[in-house]
């Protein structure tokens, strides 16, 4: 029998909800069509201001980012990468006077690879003297000139070199071209070891 003729023949006071289920449920599929219509626009949208903003910074200021470096517009950092414990013996391998290998430098103990920065780190250049090693008393002190300064032995610094440091630290971390590769184990300073004497009067400047 037909809907209609069905409806016809109900008894009198039959509510039949069907239709109205029907229409509930077409309306409620219609409203999430909707909703996911309107999502895909607002997604093209961002999506293709996002792609203009790129290509006008990079029409304007030559960088992606008008102009913004960090790690997080370094692609490089995007790559999970394996983190490595080194020794102090097998960092001193990579202080760039094997070409093969990468240049890296530690600070406060974490080791970053500087290849990319082999201009001021590698061999003959003004801070060659921080490649291979943990040399986090130089970074405080800025005392460039005292081979005891090269140290990660970091006794007896002001509160202002311990943050001079910890710049550093943040330079190297954010850096767009340098990348974290692991950590070095460092060995212990043995407390009975004279302190290296402040810089004053030697030469504060890259040898
Ligand atoms: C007369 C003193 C100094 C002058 C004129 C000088 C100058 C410079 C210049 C022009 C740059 C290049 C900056 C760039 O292009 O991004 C540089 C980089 C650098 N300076 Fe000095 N500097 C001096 C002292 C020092 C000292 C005492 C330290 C030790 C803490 C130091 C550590 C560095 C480091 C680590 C970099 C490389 C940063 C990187 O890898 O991006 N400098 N310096």
């Amino acid at each position: 029998m037909s809907e209609l003729k069905q409806r016809r023949n109900a008894p009198r006071g039959y509510v039949d909800n069907t239709s109205a289920k029907h229409s509930h449920g077409t309306s409620g599929n219609a409203a999430r069509a909707d909703r996911i219509a309107w999502w895909r626009i607002v997604i093209r949208i961002t999506l293709t201001l996002l792609a203009l903003n790129i290509c006008l910074s990079f029409l304007i200021t030559e960088t992606p980012f008008w102009g913004h470096k960090s790690k997080w517009t370094n692609w490089r950092n995007y790559i999970p990468r394996k983190q490595r414990v080194f020794t102090q013996l097998e960092l001193a391998q990579y202080d760039g006077t094997d070409p093969e290998k990468p240049i890296l430098l530690a600070i406060e103990g974490d080791v970053y690879d500087v290849t990319l920065g082999s201009g001021f780190y590698g061999p003959g250049s003004s801070y060659h003297l921080f490649a291979g090693r943990d040399a986090s008393r130089a970074f405080g002190t800025n005392c460039l000139s005292r081979k005891d300064h090269l140290t990660h032995d970091t006794r007896g610094l002001s509160e202002g070199e311990l943050a001079g440091i910890r710049g550093w630290h943040r330079l190297f971390d954010n850096h767009q071209q340098y990348v974290k590769v692991g950590v070095v184990n460092l060995d212990p300073i043995d407390p009975n070891s004279p302190i290296p004497p402040p810089c004053d009067g030697a030469k504060a400047k890259p040898i």
